[in-house]
């Protein structure tokens, strides 16, 4: 907490359209100040979630973080975008650009770590939306300054359910697996994995709540216009146009806990094997391994929590 009582984080994000709902969410609470957010390839390529990281700080229309650029390789596997999720250009291909902000100069694991390394421990949390690229280089140049991070919570992980790019792989992990092993086995003391199956079930946005927050204002019309090619598909794959927003429950879980319903800590190992089940965790529920649970995963919100959070800073009520 510094003199202003806010809890700094750092984001890091390959911005998407659920990027930018989750970034929207934490510029609209007053209990944070975000102090800067690196980015990196993931659901389109690193400059590209550079712009649309721009634009969902215009849009937000509170304080302007500074935006450094991470890494656009990843550490070994060659990038697959998530284009037919968020569209080509990450944000429902629906013309949005940054009408001002730029991007500053300095590269984001670098700035990662000056920030960290100025910072008391514990002071800062990290909140990764993206692949680990970022944060497994970081931790690899200077674990040290790495180690005074607080919390670090990360959408990431099938969680204890299904994958969501192959049947056992959630995109996160599996885009950049390497750098997740590397995060994972890091000994860095409160990593939190936030599963997709966080945001699936009674944590899907319906029609309803997509119509509600979509009508509270401006706002509310970007973080859901810029996700129509997610609708979309869910309308295909569930037969109505529900929201699975993962980066936001990610966000939820790691500025508003009390909307946790189940995150346990469990030894969890990354799946780098060139095989079917490449860029999966193992999270070993039943302690077969015998080894020290290492990371926590979170599994389950708890779903009025989650939305009211959603509702409240997205300016919704
Ligand atoms: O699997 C969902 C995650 O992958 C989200 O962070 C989404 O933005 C993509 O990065
Ligand atoms: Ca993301």
């Amino acid at each position: 907490m510094d003199k202003t009582g806010k809890k700094k984080i750092i984001i890091d994000t390959d911005c998407g359209s659920d990027d930018a709902m989750a970034i929207a969410m934490a510029l609209n609470d007053p209990n944070y100040e975000i102090v800067m957010i690196s980015t990196v390839s993931g659901n389109v390529c690193m400059e590209q979630a550079t712009t649309n990281t721009l634009t969902t700080i215009e849009y937000a229309g509170t304080y302007e973080p500074p935006v450094y650029k991470g890494l656009d390789k990843m550490l070994l596997k060659e990038l697959v975008y998530a284009h037919e999720t968020h569209g080509k250009d990450g944000m429902g291909d629906i013309g949005l650009v940054p009408k001002r902000l730029k991007a500053q100069e300095g590269n984001g694991v670098l700035k990662m770590l000056e920030c960290l390394r100025n910072s008391e421990p514990g002071e800062i949390d990290i909140v990764a939306l993206g692949p680990l690229t970022n944060l497994a280089v970081a931790i690899r140049l200077d674990y040290e300054a790495m180690k005074r991070a607080g919390r670090i919570v990360i959408m990431g992980t099938a969680g204890l359910g299904a994958g969501n790019v192959t049947p056992v792989a959630e995109f996160n992990i599996w885009q950049d697996a390497e750098a997740a092993k590397i995060v994972t086995e890091s000994g860095l003391k409160e990593i939190i994995f936030v599963g997709w199956d966080a945001c699936l079930g009674d944590s899907m946005l319906n029609p309803q709540e997509i119509a509600k927050i979509r009508e509270s204002g401006e706002l509310g019309k970007f973080a859901i216009d810029c996700n129509k090619d997610l609708m979309e598909m869910n309308r295909e794959r569930f037969g109505d146009a529900y929201l699975d927003m993962a980066d936001p429950s990610a966000m939820a879980a790691a500025l508003y806990p009390e909307c946790i319903e189940r995150c346990e800590k469990y030894y969890c190992q990354v799946d780098v094997t060139n095989g079917p089940s490449y860029g999966s965790m193992l999270v070993d529920v039943n302690y077969f391994s015998g080894q020290e649970p290492n990371v926590y995963i979170c599994s389950k919100l708890y779903p009025d929590k989650y939305k009211s959070y959603i509702y409240k800073t997205l300016r919704v009520e």
